[in-house]
């Protein structure tokens, strides 16, 4: 069957190595999203010197389309830690040209997927969203994660929703 040009290509996620390094930098937002992520090409500078960091590229077929930041620290996310093993989900980006395709729903699925692979200690995966930004709310949700009702107030550019996404079933110890 011929396949559609128009079909979004299949997602997957992969460490940004040196060779993609320069697609990534080359990412970009519409000029209000950047209140919500900051400029990407820093964020990949700033994940690939942390070592508890890990720098992600999102791609579509052979593209890079995306990008985002593990962050394995324990308070990654809103400040604190949570009762079970997590990681922090920082900096995610879609490209502004390949937005609302429903790329960003299927690069949280396929980095839930990468997890579960490489670090099956881990139980959730935690982000906190901007309350105005509701297209990445709607992604996330979409992929699985929920809100905690918690608030987070440390943002820059307002309060935050905190959200969890589990990637493995509670620990029945
Ligand atoms: C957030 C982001 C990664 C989502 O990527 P995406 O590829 O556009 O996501 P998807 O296409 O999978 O889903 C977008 C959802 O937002 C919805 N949406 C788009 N614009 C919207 C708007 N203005 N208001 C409400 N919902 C909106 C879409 O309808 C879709 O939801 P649905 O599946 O329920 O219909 C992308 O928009 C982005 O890079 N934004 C700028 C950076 C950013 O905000 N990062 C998040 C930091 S926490």
């Amino acid at each position: 069957m011929p396949t559609d040009p128009a079909a979004p290509a299949a997602v997957r996620v992969v460490p940004v190595d040196d060779a993609l390094a320069a697609a990534v930098r080359a990412l970009e937002v519409a000029p209000e999203q950047i209140q919500y992520v900051g400029d990407t090409a820093f964020n990949l500078d700033d994940t690939r010197r942390d070592p508890h960091s890990e720098a992600m590229a999102v791609l579509a077929g052979e593209r890079v389309i995306g990008f985002y930041r593990l962050d394995f620290r324990a308070e990654a996310v809103g400040g604190r830690a949570f009762d079970e093993p997590s990681v922090g989900l920082r900096a995610v980006v879609i490209d502004r040209r390949e937005q609302g395709r429903g790329y960003g729903a299927a690069a949280m699925d396929a980095c839930a997927e990468d997890l579960q692979r490489r670090h099956p200690q881990l139980r959730l995966l935690a982000l906190t969203v901007n309350c105005r930004n509701h297209a990445a709310i709607a992604a996330y949700r979409r992929s699985g994660f929920a809100d905690t009702g918690e608030l987070y107030l440390g943002g820059q550019a307002g309060p935050q929703h905190l959200m969890l996404r589990r990637l493995q079933p509670p620990s029945t110890d």
